[in-house]
């Protein structure tokens, strides 16, 4: 049997490693096909380096022009590798541009369609994810929801294919992670640690001031602020003129030394799907600046506290939540399954 991994950005490949690895420890055949979405050294190369995986047998090399244009030339040479491999089934996970442009790709050539992070929603009209994971749901023959919550999304939906609860393969290489690096959840630093790379944030500069603005505060109160950036957010604070001179900014890190700060920061503030999750198996406290969350078990732990508006409240509620932090609290319920994911993935496939 033939597998085929369609990924393009940098979260798609954090949850294709526990399958590629599953693959080749059952010396299955399979090709990895990159779409270029995420281009940079520190986005993309370095994790199939550290996560030790073989690089892409092609890589599109689709990066420029607007989203329906990317997206359209995603399907159109997809389909020539696709016809030229002829894989048994193409496994896409998550929501990317990368995610939907595989899906549709696969599906007009009728070939056989895996969906790996099915049935997460965040109810979200304006968010491009979203509508996104809604399409490749609705065209995917397997879809592996990561929790209980996803897989009644979907049933309750109707798709057309067949759903799984497999558990999260993220968290498959979380746990391997949190060995290789003898992760402590329980020894936090004086420090705070902030992603934050969505349009909804970015683009707009009043709201990129209101973050940076918050950022600066906590500084000001003996957390240093430490903010690894995505290159968008870098090219938009340069843009708007904004000053972020008490954060501690640093080019993207790798999976490890993130896993590493998230392990040790007191707070995490953040506009990444991924890293709402990871905080939580981290046992670290997460602020989440936007409307909605796939991740609702993350809420409903009071792990993760949503900011939909930035208002003149906010510092002080963020401070609040950091200052009322107790360290010795206890590990969090598990929704995420039993680190076995990508196994189970591959087992329901085989068959
Ligand atoms: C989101 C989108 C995804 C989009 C991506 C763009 C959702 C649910 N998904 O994913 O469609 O392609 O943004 O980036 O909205 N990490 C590092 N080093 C860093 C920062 C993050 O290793 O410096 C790791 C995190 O530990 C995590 C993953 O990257 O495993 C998360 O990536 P992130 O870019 O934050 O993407 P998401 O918000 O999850």
């Amino acid at each position: 049997m033939k597998f085929c991994i369609v990924v393009g950005t940098r979260p798609q490949i954090i949850k294709s490693q526990p399958i590629i690895n599953e693959l080749i420890s059952r010396k299955k055949d399979f090709t990895i096909v990159h779409t270029g979405q995420h281009y940079d050294y520190e986005m993309s190369r370095t994790f199939f380096q550290e996560l030790k995986i073989d690089k892409p047998d092609y890589n599109l090399g689709i990066n420029r022009g607007s989203d329906s244009s990317q997206l359209a030339q995603i399907i159109k040479k997809l389909e020539i590798i696709l016809t030229k491999i002829k894989p048994d089934v193409v496994i896409v996970p998550g929501d990317t541009r990368s995610a939907l442009g595989g899906a549709l790709s696969v599906n007009r050539l009728g070939l056989k369609l895996a969906h790996v992070e099915a049935g997460a929603r965040s109810n979200d009209f304006e968010l491009e994810e979203e509508i996104n994971r809604r399409l490749i749901d609705n065209c995917s023959n397997f879809l592996f929801a990561p929790t209980l919550s996803c897989a009644k999304n979907l049933k309750k939906e109707g798709v057309l294919g067949s759903v799984f609860n497999v558990g999260d393969t993220m968290y498959d290489v979380f746990l391997n992670y949190k060995k290789i690096l003898k992760l402590k959840q329980f020894s936090k630093e004086d420090f705070i640690l902030m992603t934050i790379h969505r349009r909804e944030n970015i683009l707009d500069i009043t709201k990129m001031k209101k973050i940076i603005d918050i950022a600066n505060f906590i500084s000001k109160h003996g957390y240093k602020v430490v903010f690894p950036i995505h290159p968008h957010t870098k090219k938009q604070i340069k843009n708007f003129g904004i000053s972020t001179e008490n954060i501690q900014i640093t080019d993207p890190v790798n999976y490890s030394k993130m896993l590493i700060l998230l392990s040790k920061t007191k707070l995490l503030l953040t506009d990444s799907g991924g890293l709402q999750k990871e905080a939580y198996w981290s046992n670290t406290p997460c602020v989440t600046f936007r409307k909605s969350t796939e991740w609702i078990e993350t809420l409903k732990e009071k792990n993760n506290f949503l900011i939909p508006e930035i208002s003149d409240n906010t510092k002080n509620k963020i401070l609040h939540i950091l200052e009322s932090q107790n360290s010795k609290k206890k590990p969090l319920k598990n929704y995420f399954g039993n680190g076995k994911a990508a196994n189970k993935i591959i087992s329901i496939l085989l068959n």
